[in-house]
């Protein structure tokens, strides 16, 4: 066995990543380790370092003081393999500049992309606070209260980039910086992804996103959309409420071809309902923006205070020894048939409810 340089969770020894981190044990990305740089090191004759703030699968980020404009600042160098190709860095640099043209209190600030020597890093907004990955390893799981209003700032920002065709094709809890005021900011727009998918193709090592909040079709290097995004957003509020992603455990890139995510045990239905919707196979299924999410996990004004789903009946017309899917099917065609959840869903949360139901007896 062999611990994951990042979350320290045991692996394998001959495991290529780590299923619960999405963390890279490839030599390769060893290779692609950033330099070190020291505190007091003065990057470009601007940027004075002054701690390490953290690691990614990708290299480190410092905390640096911009000495020109006086404000702290975090600096993430690149790994030298990138900075060695070409055409690696002229798209990131393309990708920088469509990030930097996003400006939305939601959305980590990217104030530069600056080239010393052979090191190339990015000087972004300094968040001082933690990431959800953090919180979520501190309290084991939010409570849908506490989710709500963090997950309502992500939907903004995502919703904003989306409307100007960005995507951020990273979307996970360590890419959410949540500062003390409780601002949130999603971070890496669109640069996590360049980054990761130009040292897959320089090395020809799979490296794109990070597999536990990896679509379906992202996994599979088919056609992109907001809805993959989406996927990630669910895969993360899946996270939130449970602890674990939807697929944490056993063969994970399987799972995410073929099996369904089990339903959050709980969250009234909708939540699940939405979530679910979310995480759904097909890009088609999923809801049409981030905030149309959000707003499916919230119901109906009220209901998430609700204690379902021990308590709600199941159908108030179907008398208990009749319920049964089929029963259960014919009954609520009517009333849901016009709401977002797909069939499938649908499906899943009444076998969920007899399930549950029948558990309760
Ligand atoms: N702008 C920032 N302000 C404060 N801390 C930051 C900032 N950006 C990154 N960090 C810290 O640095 C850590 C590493 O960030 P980084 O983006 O390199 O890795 P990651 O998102 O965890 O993984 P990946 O390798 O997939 O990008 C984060 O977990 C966070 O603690
Ligand atoms: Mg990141």
């Amino acid at each position: 066995m062999k611990p994951c340089p990042k979350c320290h969770k045991e692996f394998p020894e001959d495991a290529s990543f780590c299923s619960s981190c999405g963390y890279s044990f490839n030599d390769t990305l060893d290779k692609a380790k950033t330099t070190i740089f020291p505190q007091g090191t003065l990057i470009s004759n601007r940027y004075k370092v002054e701690r390490e703030l953290g690691k990614g699968g990708m290299g480190v980020v410092f905390l640096a003081q911009d000495t020109k404009l006086d404000i702290p600042v975090a600096i993430k160098i690149l790994p030298k393999i990138l900075s060695s190709s070409e055409r690696a860095m002229k798209s990131l640099l393309r990708e920088a500049k469509l990030s930097m043209s996003l400006s939305h209190p939601n959305i980590l600030r990217i104030h530069n992309l600056e080239e010393e020597k052979d090191e190339h890093f990015i000087v972004m907004e300094y968040v001082e606070g933690k990431t959800l990955e953090k919180m979520i390893e501190e309290k084991e799981r939010f409570t849908l209260e506490e989710f709500l209003p963090i997950a309502e700032k992500i939907a903004a920002g995502l919703d904003f980039a989306h409307s100007k065709n960005i995507l951020h094709l990273d979307i996970k809890p360590p890419n959410i910086l949540i500062d003390n005021a409780g601002s949130v900011k999603i971070a890496d727009f669109g640069i996590a992804y360049q980054i990761k998918d130009n040292i897959s193709r320089i090395s020809g090592k799979e490296t794109s996103g990070t597999l536990c909040y990896m679509s379906p079709e992202q996994m599979m290097g088919e056609r992109v959309s907001r809805k993959s995004d989406i996927y990630s957003f669910g895969a993360l509020a899946y996270e939130a409420l449970s602890g674990n992603p939807p697929f944490h455990k056993g063969h994970i890139p399987e799972q995410i071809r073929f099996k369904s995510p089990d339903p959050l045990g709980n969250v009234p239905e909708h939540v699940n309902g939405a979530i679910l919707q979310s995480l759904d196979k097909i890009p088609e299924n999923r809801p049409e923006s981030a905030s149309e999410m959000v707003r499916m996990m919230k119901g109906k004004e009220g209901e998430i205070q609700l204690a379902v789903p021990e308590t709600k009946p199941l159908h108030p017309d179907i008398p208990k020894d009749k319920i049964n899917l089929g029963n259960l099917m014919r009954l609520r065609t009517k009333q849901d048939g016009d709401s977002a959840l797909s069939w499938k869903n649908k499906k899943k949360h009444w076998k969920m409810y007899i399930r549950r139901d029948q558990e309760n007896e």
